[in-house]
């Protein structure tokens, strides 16, 4: 008997990371040590603390049941707490937070708890790519919005038409941004509110690395803002803020009519999160705030190895103010992101994500991941200077 998939899968997207890991692969097999700049996942392991807790809970047999997909109280008190702690929030631990296995998993099927076929989801271009499988299983209508840079990469809401808008049912937004490393401000984002309830959109705003940010800028909620919990959901996880990817421990807080659709979806669809796992989040959430900083101290210290390390290259690169991510244009203006990122793979052994894979505003740009050493990046730069990816600053971009 031939299996034949659902046709429905013939629309997904290729999923980028895949692509990236064959051409890895590909190299590695040649022998050469890959510095991989690809995937944004910290390298630095979850801190001892978190893993006690999680050992200490794991032994007790009551933990091992089915968990609520709702979260457990206390884990959803920890993230009231957290909110209100950081940003003065006030968030009702019930209708108003809600655990998920992962912002990747809420984000990405919030548009089947919310929109009918053919209705519009504006959506950034370039985006993180997992945003579009869920919009295309809801058969949704995808309204991008350019992420320019003459913009801050911060999208231009006059430019979306009203007729679009009106036909409008949710907007995606990502700040601080992956890929771009862009931040919002809290006038972008009280534009948005009042742009959401003037043509009634639900706003989903996925923030898994609104505490890593740098230099002077302070960690921003979009729940904090004016109006925003009449309107819309933030996405937050314990991923990048405690180095716990492999752990899938996120939520979702802010409109409880969003909250409630989402979880009638996730209550037939999904479980819990391990109950142990809600303890050791309980327990980083509470105690988080020094290895936080911590984390960023790291991240800012490689962000500076990179950014100085490839302007005296002659490399025009963007300054990141956010998030474990460079974002740059491409140095050499004859080349598209794909073929530049796949040639300085073969040629140096460094992979960068080419900057097409986000989307067609993209193309141009090429995107870094913070995750590996100081040293393994300056090694990296040292590799790209020694093949000859050397610039003059006017000719490059
Ligand atoms: C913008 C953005 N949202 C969501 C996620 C997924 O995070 P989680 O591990 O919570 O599923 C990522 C992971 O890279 C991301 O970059």
């Amino acid at each position: 008997m031939e299996i034949r998939a659902a046709e429905r899968l013939g629309h997904l997207p290729v999923y980028l990371f895949d692509r990236l890991d064959a051409d890895k692969a590909a190299v590695q097999a040649r022998g050469v040590d890959v510095i991989s700049l690809g995937q944004g996942d910290p390298d630095e392991g979850t801190p001892p603390d978190i893993i006690a807790e999680l050992a200490r809970t794991a032994i007790e047999p009551a933990n091992h049941h089915y968990p609520s997909f709702k979260g457990m109280p206390e884990y959803l008190q920890a993230i009231a707490d957290f909110y209100r702690d950081n940003f003065g929030v006030a968030l009702e631990p019930g209708p108003e937070i809600l655990s998920l296995i992962g912002s990747k998993s809420g984000v990405g099927r919030l548009p089947l708890a919310l929109v009918n076929p053919g209705e519009v989801i504006l959506c950034p271009d370039p985006c993180y790519p997992a945003y579009i499988p869920g919009m295309i299983l809801a058969d949704a209508r995808i309204q991008y919005m350019p992420l320019l840079e003459k913009n801050q990469f911060l999208p231009d809401l006059t430019q979306i038409p009203s007729k679009v808008a009106r036909r409008a049912k949710l907007m995606l937004l990502n700040y601080p941004n992956n890929p771009t490393a862009a931040v919002a401000t809290q006038d972008f984002l009280k534009d948005v509110v009042q742009f959401a309830r003037k043509y009634e959109i639900i706003v989903a705003y996925d923030a898994p690395y609104n505490m890593m940010v740098f230099d002077d800028e302070k960690p921003l909620s979009f729940l904090q803002i004016p109006g925003a919990k009449e309107i819309g959901v933030e996405f937050h996880s314990m991923s990048k803020l405690f180095n716990m990817t492999g752990w899938r421990c996120a939520w979702v807080a802010g409109n409880r009519h969003v909250i409630d659709a989402l979880s009638r979806l996730i209550s037939n669809v999904d479980m819990g999160i391990f109950k142990p796992i809600q303890f050791a989040a309980m327990k980083a959430l509470k105690n988080g705030t020094v290895f936080i900083q911590k984390m960023n101290r790291l991240y800012q210290e490689r962000r500076d190895a990179v950014v100085n390390g490839l302007k005296e290259l002659g490399w025009r690169v963007l300054p990141s103010r956010g998030t474990f991510f460079v974002w740059l244009p491409v140095p050499a203006k004859d080349k598209e992101s794909i073929p530049f990122a796949l040639e300085l793979l073969q040629k140096t052994g460094v992979l960068i994500t080419p900057g097409r894979g986000f989307g067609e505003h993209g193309e141009g740009y090429l995107r870094i991941a913070l995750t590996v050493n100081v040293e393994r990046l300056r090694d990296a730069v040292r590799r790209i200077k020694e093949a000859g990816y050397i610039y003059n600053p006017s000719q490059s971009d």
